[in-house]
């Protein structure tokens, strides 16, 4: 294991009925403007809106809403809510939907007390954030991004056509509050891409050195065997609790430091993806999909025991008679076996990109990971994209 130091600040909250029985409490020790932060409306459809400005109400908080956050928050939109928190003196704010909500607020708590200009001195480069951002509350209401229990958020400056993330300590949120019942009503698209985003980030953490055992990748090897066998019984039956539950904690786990201690991280799927989301705002899980498999059919016989690994333990694979190559290869098929069973796209002319000529533009506008198995070059970049066309 490499070395490492931890520390997670956010104060969970999980379960039925968690939101009732502690949003008041947990508000408590901050000032009475709340800025009410939320995305397109599906909060208002299924009752979460209610709720929750219900609780507020009772609590006498001064609510200021900021609305409409879209999928892909824009830096425009953190500005906006930034300047909506600096008129009203908001105490706190409080983010409520997926990761596009939380990333949003978490840029918008920096933007309303800083100085500078975030996006130059935070996201175009890493900085160091040492002001304190508003306090962030947050209630999940879609599994994916695992952004409640961390500092990350990725915004898109549509200006520059850079879609990035940072994940700054002091932007996790002060509590996390998750009712896997307020997921229900998510729908089948959204959570077959927040399913594949979760096991995307392991698989990005379990795909790099170090290989040999460690805990990391043992708990890493538990929670894909969970998204796998829970994604598809979500989409079958919106209100499993069972699964609802298991694939919002693993979401949470994949993403709150834990399964990276001790191992480098790779990411390089999702800095592909990022880029393809800046220039055609695609689905973020959407564009994992279609990319995984294509990059590790790349990268695989540069990692070979770890995939080998991958295809026994997490995929069930018997290892009886195949050299460590096969066994590598079948499992990077198995998960792109699974990506077509649970409906996802495969090509990129799926999430309505037609244009094959901008391939290499956003090829090359990529970071490249320091992380991977094998260090990309914008050329394969370019060739893992046009596979994918
Ligand atoms: O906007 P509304 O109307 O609320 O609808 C949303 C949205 O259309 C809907 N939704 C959310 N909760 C619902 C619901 N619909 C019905 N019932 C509910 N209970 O779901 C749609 C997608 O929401 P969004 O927040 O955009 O999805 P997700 O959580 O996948 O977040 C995606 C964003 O997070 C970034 C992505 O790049 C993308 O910008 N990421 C953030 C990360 C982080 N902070 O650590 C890591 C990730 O890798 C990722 O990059
Ligand atoms: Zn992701």
């Amino acid at each position: 294991m490499n070395n490492f130091v931890f520390e997670n600040s956010t104060k969970v909250y999980f379960g039925k009925g968690c939101v009732k029985e502690y949003l008041a409490d947990a508000l408590r020790s901050y000032g009475n403007n709340v800025l009410l932060a939320y995305g397109g409306g599906s909060i208002k459809k299924n009752g979460i809106y209610d709720e929750v400005t219900a609780i507020l109400e009772t609590e006498g908080k001064n609510i200021i809403e900021f609305s409409n956050i879209m999928a892909n928050p824009t830096y425009e939109k953190v500005l906006e809510g930034a300047k909506l928190a600096k008129e009203n003196q908001v105490d706190v704010i409080l983010g409520v939907g997926g990761g596009s909500v939380m990333d949003c607020c978490k840029a918008v708590a920096m933007a309303a007390v800083s100085q500078e200009d975030v996006w130059g001195n935070f996201w175009a480069r890493p900085g160091i954030v040492d002001f304190e951002p508003l306090p962030l509350g947050v209630i999940v209401t879609v599994s994916g991004t695992g952004s409640e229990m961390n500092g990350g958020a990725v915004i898109t400056n549509e200006e520059v056509k850079v879609k990035t993330g940072r994940d700054y300590p002091k932007c996790n949120p002060k509590f996390a509050m998750m009712n896997p019942e307020y997921t229900f009503t998510v729908s089948p698209k959204q959570t077959a891409s927040g399913g594949l985003d979760i096991l995307s980030h392991i698989m990005e953490i379990y795909f790099s050195e170090p290989n040999e055992d460690n805990v990391s990748d043992g708990i890493s090897e538990a929670l894909m065997k969970s998204v796998i066998r829970n994604l598809p019984i979500a989409l079958k039956n919106p209100s499993n609790y069972t699964a609802r539950s298991n694939l919002m904690w693993a979401s949470t786990m994949a993403e709150n430091r834990i399964i990276k201690l001790g191992k480098k991280t790779d990411f390089q799927a999702h800095q592909i993806e990022h880029q393809l989301g800046a220039y055609t705002d695609c689905n973020h899980g959407y564009g994992l999909a279609v990319l995984h498999p294509v990059y590790y059919r790349h990268i695989y016989k540069h990692g070979l025991s770890k995939f080998a690994g991958f295809a026994t333990h997490v995929w069930g694979i018997s290892s009886d008679g195949k050299t460590e190559e096969q066994l590598a290869a079948e499992g990077v098929e198995a998960l792109a076996e699974f990506i077509r069973e649970i409906g996802l796209p495969t090509t990129l002319r799926e999430l309505g990109l037609t244009d094959k000529a901008m391939l290499k533009e956003i090829a090359d506008s990529c970071n490249i990971s320091s992380g991977s198995y094998r260090r990309m070059t914008q050329e394969e970049i370019l060739d893992i994209l046009t596979e994918c066309f």
